[in-house]
């Protein structure tokens, strides 16, 4: 039986590389995002099918339900990103809530309300892989907290999930170019400052991560559950 996977932001950057490997080994691939015409040009180029709605809205996820598959084998949770790089620096109590809010709801709700959604429609033996960030043991705003409580989410998973033979784990990029992570906004100071100094000397690729995603998706993958996998070039060794 071919096995689905669901790839939520697979529209752009680290989602769209899980994707189009997911797709070269046989999946038969869903990507979701908000932007439709970002989706439908992705879903053509890589061989996916589009489901357009916003992760972190309940009523939206509920309703393309019945869009998604019916057997889920594959759940990527990678739609997300720093509202802190979107958002104005907040001025007052009433804006770091909301900046607070946006980075909870864009990063764990998004994946918490899909992955409930879908629960049901894990086949057994599934795989779910969230997308974290170093930043979860960094800091960096209200961002590093959102990424951070995926990990503990995560591993609550693990062990709800686990008589299933169905794993949960966090894939946790370092610095990733290629993206629309950055918005086009990043000083070559402030770069070599994120970037920092991995061990390999280089920033990550999206092809990077989406080794890591499709190593943990893979059947054989069935012992490794609860786990944070770092893909950062060895950022933040500590020289
Ligand atoms: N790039 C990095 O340096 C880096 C490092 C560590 C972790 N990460 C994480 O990696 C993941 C992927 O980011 P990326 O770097 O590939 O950036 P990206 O190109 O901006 O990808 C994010 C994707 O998520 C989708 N998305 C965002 N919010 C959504 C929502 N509420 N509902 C549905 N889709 C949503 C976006 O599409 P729409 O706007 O069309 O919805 C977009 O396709 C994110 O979770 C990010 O936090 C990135």
């Amino acid at each position: 039986m071919t096995r689905t996977a669901v790839v939520t932001g697979g529209g752009t950057g680290i989602g769209k590389a899980v994707s189009a490997r997911l797709v070269e080994q046989g999946l038969d691939v869903v990507i979701t995002g908000r932007r439709a015409g970002v989706l439908t040009e992705t879903a053509a180029e890589i061989g996916a099918r589009p489901v357009v709605f916003d992760a972190s809205a309940p009523e939206e996820v509920e309703k393309a339900l019945a869009e998604l598959p019916e057997r889920v084998d594959v759940l990527v949770n990678n739609a997300g990103g720093n509202m802190t790089r979107r958002l104005p620096t907040p001025e007052g109590l009433a804006d770091v809530r909301n900046l607070w809010l946006a980075n909870f709801e864009s990063n764990v709700l998004s994946a918490v309300l899909v992955t409930t959604a879908l629960e049901p429609r894990l086949a057994d033996h599934a795989r779910v892989i969230t997308i974290g960030s170093i930043a979860a043991r960094r800091g960096s705003s209200s961002y590093g907290p959102a990424k951070a409580a995926l990990e503990a989410w995560t591993a609550e998973l693990a062990f709800q999930l686990g008589g299933r033979g169905i794993t949960a784990n966090v894939v946790s990029p370092g610095v990733t170019e290629e993206t629309e992570f950055f918005g086009g906004t990043l000083s070559e100071e402030r770069r070599k400052k994120l970037v920092g100094n991995p061990a390999n000397g280089r920033a990550g690729t999206p092809a990077d991560v989406a080794a890591a995603v499709t190593f943990l998706a893979a059947a054989e993958a069935g012992h490794i559950t609860g786990q944070v996998i770092g893909v950062n070039g060895g950022a933040g060794l500590g020289r």
